[in-house]
């Protein structure tokens, strides 16, 4: 396979053929990914929650997500790398901006940052970092580092004034130089109408078909969480289950003697058994 380059990302909007992204955090994450053959990699910001045992993603510091996305950098090959830029790490500057995404290029060899928002602030930021050479993925409708100011985890742009205004933003970060947008928890048909007016792929999550591509959190959608999760996400493992019904025999047999076995054993050699018995 060969790597997976931004005008690849294009050419698969202007062919029809869906983007498949998803989210990795750790060298065991990023090298599944790696082998299922997925487009784009994003280090979320959500692994404040997923592998952190965070809240939220709001408290998640720069360094935590920084040694996450090394992690799974060391686990990838052709992928397109993304890594996410937590809450308090773009917002304050464009030199902070900027800072914060050169760490992730230099550091951790992302290959482009992702920031929330299409307000006036976050799109400052995204042109910011465009111009200082690092591609930019925008993300709008539910953004859960200011999901307090939405109002709560809940779908957005459902009436006609909340669809105008994840238009906008769009079109504003496509305007910043934004090379991809992420449409999170919109209703499908606004989506879908948005996405037909922009020139850049459109990844959804719980944005419905009629985007480029979709995008789903690594540990919802393999099972590794407690709990269903948000309307959108569809299980294919229930990998949580299994880690804990073998770490659960491994216990059984420890207590019982059935581990280890002979087999497990390692022999003394000959030699040294005769050394012994002098
Ligand atoms: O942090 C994350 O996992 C994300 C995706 C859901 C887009 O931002
Ligand atoms: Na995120």
């Amino acid at each position: 396979r060969l790597p997976v380059t931004l005008p690849r990302l294009m050419e698969k909007r202007a062919l029809g053929e869906p983007i498949v992204m998803v989210t990795a955090y750790d060298y065991p994450s990023a090298v599944a990914v790696d082998r299922a053959g997925v487009d784009v990699v994003l280090v979320g910001d959500s692994g404040a929650m997923t592998v952190l045992g965070y809240d939220s993603t709001v408290p998640v510091s720069l360094d935590e997500i920084l040694m996450l996305a090394k992690a799974t950098r060391r686990g990838l090959k052709t992928p397109f790398l993304v890594g996410d830029l937590p809450f308090g790490s773009y917002e304050i500057s464009d030199e902070q901006a900027v800072a914060t995404a050169m760490r992730f290029v230099k550091e951790a060899g992302c290959d482009a940052v992702k920031l929330e928002g299409g307000g006036p602030t976050s799109v400052a930021r995204a042109r910011a970092i465009v111009s200082a050479g690092i591609p930019v993925m925008g993300h709008v409708g539910l953004t859960p580092q200011t999901a307090t100011a939405l109002g709560g985890y809940k779908a957005q742009g459902k009436s006609a004034l909340a669809a105008e205004r994840v238009a906008r933003e769009s079109f504003a970060l496509q305007q910043a130089g934004c090379f991809s947008i992420v449409f999170e928890a919109i209703p499908s048909a606004v989506a879908e109408m948005i996405h037909e007016r922009l020139e850049i792929p459109v990844i959804g999550i719980g944005a419905g078909p009629n985007v480029d591509g979709q995008v789903l959190v690594f540990h919802d959608l393999l099972g590794i969480r407690e709990g269903r999760g948000a309307k959108f996400v569809q299980r294919y493992a229930d990998l949580l289950d299994d880690m804990a019904a073998g770490v659960g025999a491994y216990a059984e047999d420890v207590r019982t003697g059935r581990y280890p076995g002979p087999e497990h054993g390692y022999a003394i050699e000959p030699v040294e058994l005769a050394e012994l018995r002098e």
